[in-house]
């Protein structure tokens, strides 16, 4: 069976608390169990992480390799200044999809630049949790 990591990253651990009326009302755990069913749907094999933390994030993408078929990423805050993240997506060479809950290109200026676009298979923005949800299905697609 093909294996998927799904990796948080920092201060979306607070989802359904944190700034309700940009990333909405629901918790990390919904979306994990979303995406969950989804995963039993398409027959896959997935696994969650979240940290706040830049170094062990790189170390989950390290870790993927030989283990997972593909990531999928929602960097948070680290997408727009996370040099360390992209290139251990790009050592690594899993498919990766990086997704955000909300539409980066319409917020603030800072966050209109990833560095992990470049090296992910595409990117999801804007749909909250349904980011996730069509991310996998897109990341399904290239596996
Ligand atoms: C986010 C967007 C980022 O700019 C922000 O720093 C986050 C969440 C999103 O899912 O919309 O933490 O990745």
């Amino acid at each position: 069976m093909k294996s998927i990591l799904v990796i948080h990253g920092p201060n979306l651990n607070l989802l359904g608390v944190r700034e309700p009326g940009v990333y909405g009302q629901g918790t990390l755990a919904e979306i994990d169990a979303q995406l969950q069913g989804l995963a039993k749907e398409l027959g896959l094999e997935l696994r969650s992480v979240q940290s706040n933390v830049e170094g062990e994030i790189v170390n989950a993408v390290q870790a993927a390799a030989g283990k997972a078929q593909g990531i999928l990423i929602n960097p948070g805050a680290y997408t727009h200044t996370s040099v360390a993240i992209r290139d251990a997506i790009a050592a690594v060479g899993l498919p990766t999809v990086e997704v955000h809950l909300s539409n980066i290109y319409a917020r603030e200026e800072f966050r209109h630049h990833s560095f992990i676009a470049p090296v992910a298979k595409g990117q999801i923005a804007g749909f909250g949790p349904q980011s996730y949800l069509l991310g996998l299905r897109a990341l399904s697609s290239f596996l």
